[in-house]
């Protein structure tokens, strides 16, 4: 069983497997094989995984049973590998049907990671949540360095500098990492979320939550725990709530996402130019569309004062940590498609989390949500 670690394409700068990971791939009888430089953005060196009992190569993927990747293959990368491979990666499937096709054509079997179920026994394999809890991190310190003031409250001989106030739309992963980080930088810190299981955990971070508590918001959380998207009338009442809220606030931060949607639009041009010159908003959905009007994506865009932050694939702004994290919830993954004692792979298609996560197979596209739609 050979196990092959991608080098990303430029300019992704996570790896999907660690010197640990490859240590722990190996004693479940793998053979592991890294691409030249695969780790280097992520300050591992090819040497690392060789003490680790990888084989470095130039060419890794061709004859591997399992390709470990970050990002879903492109540019033709997958023409290199072999038939019948398990490709291991975010897919990011939804709207990419001519890329699920190319999958399934070149005859691999793609799993898409961020498809994971969110019951008990998968969270160890949950990218989603590994990778936002790093974005929600960094994202208070990309508003705290463009925000000309200091965070927390300090009183001096000179003077006080009064704390800065935080503002956190969409309280998930994320939004609740930012909470915490705000307010261990001393903010005073306050947050929605359109899910009402979310109001607890916020206020168990010490912040205020403030949200449009009516009968839809007592209804709006799936089965699967994510947001629906909300009613038209709903997402007034809500922008109202969010004009007033927002005019006061010198950081805000947003993380509102809904699965398989375009990201919903939470913050005006209006409600941006309320905001006083000088304030900061990190927009963590620029990806799908931003939750802000006007973020454009890589860039901090100025509006009459007001910086509107915009990076898109925040967790590899912190490019070390997410792989480490990242690598693990592959390990455990791996750890399932593998048989213990014949050290062999043994996908059971019957495991929840193998059918919640298989995209294509034998040539084909098998996931029911992605199914290729009938010619008209
Ligand atoms: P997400 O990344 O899909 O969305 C981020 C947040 O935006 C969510 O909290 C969502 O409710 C919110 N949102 C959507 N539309 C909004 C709007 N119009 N206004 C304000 N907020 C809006 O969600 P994420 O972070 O993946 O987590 C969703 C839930 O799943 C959380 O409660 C989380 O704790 C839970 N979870 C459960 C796991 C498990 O049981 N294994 C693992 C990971 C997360």
């Amino acid at each position: 069983m050979r196990i092959a670690v991608a080098r990303e394409i430029d300019p992704e700068p996570r790896v999907a497997a660690t010197p640990d990971t490859v240590k722990k791939l190996a004693a479940l009888g793998a053979e592991v094989v890294v691409e030249q430089g695969a780790g280097l953005k992520s300050g591992v060196l090819d040497t690392d995984y060789s003490a680790a009992g990888a084989t470095v190569s130039q060419n890794a993927v061709g004859d591997a049973d399992v390709v470990l990747k970050v990002r879903r293959p492109a540019n033709g990368e997958v023409a290199a590998y072999k038939s019948g491979a398990l490709v291991i990666a975010i897919m990011d499937p939804y709207g990419n049907e001519a890329a699920l096709a190319e999958l399934a054509n070149a005859g691999v079997t793609a799993f898409a990671m961020e498809l994971m179920p969110r019951i008990t026994r998968a969270q160890s394999m949950d990218v989603l949540s590994s990778q936002a809890n790093l974005a929600g991190y960094r994202a208070v310190i990309d508003g705290a360095a463009d925000y000309g003031r200091a965070l927390p409250m300090m009183m001096t001989a000179a003077g006080t500098v009064p704390a800065t106030k935080v503002f956190v739309m969409g309280a998930g992963v994320a939004g609740l990492q930012a909470i915490a980080t705000a307010r261990r930088l001393g903010a005073i810190v306050t947050a929605t979320d359109v899910r009402p299981a979310a109001k607890e955990q916020v206020e168990s971070l010490g912040a205020k939550f403030i949200a449009v508590e009516d009968e839809e918001f007592k209804q709006a959380e799936t089965a699967a725990g994510y947001a629906k998207e909300m009613s038209k009338e709903y997402q007034a009442k809500q922008a109202a709530l969010v004009a007033e809220h927002i005019k006061k606030q010198d950081i805000v931060i947003t993380t509102a996402l809904i699965p398989g949607r375009p990201a919903p639009r939470l913050i005006s041009a209006a409600m941006v130019q309320s905001m006083r010159p000088g304030s900061v908003i990190v927009d963590l959905a620029v990806e799908r569309g931003g939750n802000v009007e006007g973020v454009q994506p890589d860039a901090v865009t100025d509006v009459n004062g007001v910086k509107i932050v915009g990076y898109r694939n925040v967790p590899g702004r912190l490019a070390a940590s997410a792989s480490s994290l990242y690598a693990r919830n592959l390990l455990n993954f791996v750890e399932l498609l593998i048989d213990k004692k014949t050290k062999t792979l043994a996908v059971n298609w019957d495991d929840e989390i193998v059918k919640a996560t298989a995209l294509t197979r034998d040539g084909a596209v098998v996931h029911p949500n992605f199914q290729p739609k009938p010619a008209a």
